[in-house]
């Protein structure tokens, strides 16, 4: 059996006094519930606030992004030890924001997702297809190239560690969900992957969490797809009813 994991993508919204608000809220409700992993990934710079008002629950406190060298000149960039050190135990890698606004690639990805393992921070690592290649038939080429990219020739004991979300880019912030049976695909042809290159073991241990647009009102049937084990939340974390519910929803 795997655990659900349900994970808040605040991206760049809240300032301080929200942020303590919703995770003390948050701490309240999701901090209760069992047989679910809870993860809030705040901004940079409110990793502190969050990581205070969680503290002692069981929700855990992930980063939106990281840069792959230890420490130097690299103005504007944070690593993995530093997200450790702000009490971090994961981090979203690829979001499909990043790759579209920042020149992410599977390449630096696959930078990203090294150095994360080897700090001992879980990633959440991110793939998804565009509208125009779902309409044009590549949505399994397209994913089988990103997750290959950023995952191929790792051993299969630090693949076992990864998270992977399937966020199909159509579907994020615009309200439109992929259907159960479209996601539901979708995961499957990611754990065949798992199996193909590391084993049964990995792919059946693996999380793979859903993403786009999930709402308390679509979450319970996405989740009940025997593929998905969770989800990557935007909009819908930053209310406490809507994620709660979403917990619920998952456990
Ligand atoms: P959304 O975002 O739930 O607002 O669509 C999901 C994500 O981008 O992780």
């Amino acid at each position: 059996m795997r655990t659900p994991i349900v994970a808040g993508n605040w991206k760049m919204n809240l300032g301080r006094s929200q942020a303590q608000e919703l995770a003390s809220g948050l701490r309240e409700t999701a901090g209760k519930e069992k047989g679910v992993e809870v993860i809030l990934c705040p901004s940079y710079t409110l990793l502190h606030v969050v990581h205070d008002a969680v503290q002692g629950s069981s929700v855990a406190l992930g980063a939106q992004n990281l840069f792959w060298e230890e420490k130097g000149a690299y103005t504007g960039e944070v690593s993995a030890s530093m997200l450790l050190d702000s009490g971090c135990s994961h981090v979203i890698i690829g979001h499909s924001e990043r790759r579209q606004y920042f020149g992410e690639t599977d390449a630096s990805v696959r930078r990203r997702l090294v150095s994360a393992l080897e700090a001992g921070l879980i990633p959440i690592v991110c793939v998804g297809e565009t509208l125009e290649e779902r309409e044009e038939g590549s949505t399994e080429l397209v994913i089988e190239r990103q997750i290959s990219g950023a995952l191929e020739r790792f051993k299969p004991e630090d693949a076992a560690k990864i998270i992977i979300a399937y966020e199909p880019v159509w579907a994020i912030g615009t309200g439109r969900t992929a259907t159960p049976v479209m996601a539901q695909e979708v995961h499957r042809m990611i754990r065949n992957w798992m199996a193909k290159t590391f084993g049964d073991d990995v792919a059946e241990g693996v999380r793979i969490l859903y993403g786009g647009s999930m709402k308390p009102g679509s979450a319970a049937e996405l989740m009940a797809q025997p593929d998905i084990d969770g989800g990557l939340i935007g909009g819908a974390s930053l209310k406490v009813d809507d994620f709660t519910a979403i917990i619920q929803a998952a456990r």
